[in-house]
């Protein structure tokens, strides 16, 4: 048995006190030009709590060696370690085995998987992929890609006035050579949350594959990926408290099981000679080449806080803070909301009159406020809006209102400065 951090760490806090959350967070104790950080931009990366950097550390400094390949103790505990974490993200998402969570490096590397070993061998010209007007880049190019490669077709959903995609306009969209229904669990430029559980529902109903784009969705609530149905889940971690560089793939065995390796080396293989090589299993066959182990090491510990703590409490804790920030902004002149959805999550965007966001973005860092500007790898939302970028505030389970009456104010402040306040 290892003794490490990561296992040392996952004492149950088991209740939800935001203060006693933000001293496991190092860097929220520090200041941005002179101002305490207030940080905003969780959406984009989230922070990672000490039980996070200690795994890390740990891994780092005792264990660190390659895994699967050494019979030496280094190795062995490396590989300990890292398929302990396939283990809790198995039951983080409630998946049936170990053999459906494939570790990669992120949400996008998991679509462009799917991309191309499920859907590229079974797309013939005129077949169709489904996705809504709300994506991200990674889940609109991926598919262009493949109907490039293939001659399918991309069918794209409208959203409406408020960034919602309606069940009856998707259904709309499906037909008998619909292959493939990909979407976003959250939007990352609207926050709207789409109705995953209907439309996977409404898609194997007429034998339909789906991918549920988790990425803005895992840290903010909780996700069961049986229950959903689906075929495929992907998500990052550097969004859910883990570091960067590692995400997950999961889909259904049956499914991973029919699709061949995606890229070759490493782990993937069994035996190799120049007559012909053959494929490790799953979830092994789609791991090529030495991974993320700290990452994945992270990406353990990460799950192990996220289990610590009342996450029904955090959960509604986070549905405050964005009730709170729709409420302040709303009080801010010519500040227009993008994306009203009756059902959001995590973030918010919005357009100032006469205040480009960059210039926005940079006055809130003045004041220690960290949020992100542009157009969030989401184009075609923007054009939907009409809006060259949105400001976008977004939050984790480490925010406080108090955060966001600095937010407010600092947008009084800009408006002020652009000469558009009231005296
Ligand atoms: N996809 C990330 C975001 O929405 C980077 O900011």
């Amino acid at each position: 048995m290892i003794e490490s951090a990561q296992m040392k760490n996952d004492t149950p806090l088991r209740t939800f006190d935001v203060e006693t959350i933000r001293r496991e967070f190092p860097v929220l104790s520090r200041s941005v030009h002179g101002h305490p950080l207030a940080y905003l931009d969780n959406g984009a990366s989230s922070q990672s709590p000490n039980p996070v950097i200690d795994a890390v550390d740990d891994y780092v400094r005792r264990h660190h060696s390659n895994i699967h390949r050494g019979v030496h103790t280094l190795s062995q505990e490396a590989t300990a370690l890292y398929e302990a974490a396939r283990d809790r993200v198995m039951r983080f998402i409630n998946a049936r085995a170990r053999s459906e969570i494939i570790l990669l490096h992120g949400t996008t590397e998991a679509v462009n998987l799917v991309a191309q070993s499920y859907a590229r061998p079974l797309l013939r010209a005129g077949d169709e992929i489904l996705i809504t007007h709300l994506e991200h880049h990674a889940n609109i190019v991926p598919w262009q890609m493949v109907c490039a490669q293939t001659g399918a077709k991309l069918v794209v959903a409208p959203i409406d006035s408020r960034g919602e995609v309606s069940v009856a306009a998707i259904e709309a969209l499906m037909g008998p050579r619909t292959r493939l229904l990909a979407c976003a669990h959250v939007s990352n430029a609207l926050g709207t949350v789409l109705p995953v559980a209907q439309l996977v529902q409404s898609a194997k109903s007429r034998g339909i594959a789906t991918l549920i784009d988790g990425a803005q969705a895992v840290a903010h609530m909780q996700v069961d990926v049986r229950a959903l149905g689906c075929d495929f889940y992907v998500f990052s971690g550097h969004k859910m408290y883990a570091p960067t560089g590692v995400g997950v793939l999961y889909g259904r065995e049956e499914v991973l099981e029919r699709m061949p390796p995606w890229q070759g080396g490493g782990d993937m293989i069994l035996t190799v000679s120049f007559e012909g090589t053959t494929y490790n299993a799953l979830p092994y066959k789609f791991e090529a080449g030495t991974p993320n182990i700290a990452g994945v090491v992270g990406l353990g510990a990460a799950i192990g806080f996220l289990e610590s703590i009342d996450r029904p409490a955090a959960q509604a804790h986070e549905e405050a803070l964005l009730a709170y920030a729709h409420a302040t902004l709303g009080t801010i002149p010519g500040l227009r909301v993008i994306g009203t959805a009756r059902e959001k999550a995590g973030l918010v965007s919005w357009v100032l009159d006469g205040v480009h966001p960059h210039d926005l973005g940079t006055i809130l860092d003045q004041d220690g406020i960290a949020v992100r500007t542009g157009h969030h790898c989401a184009m075609p939302v923007m054009d939907f809006f009409s809006v060259p970028a949105t400001t976008r505030a977004s939050f984790a389970i480490y925010n406080t209102f108090a955060e966001i009456d600095r937010l407010g104010a600092s947008l009084m402040r800009a408006l002020h400065l652009f000469g558009r306040g009231a005296d």
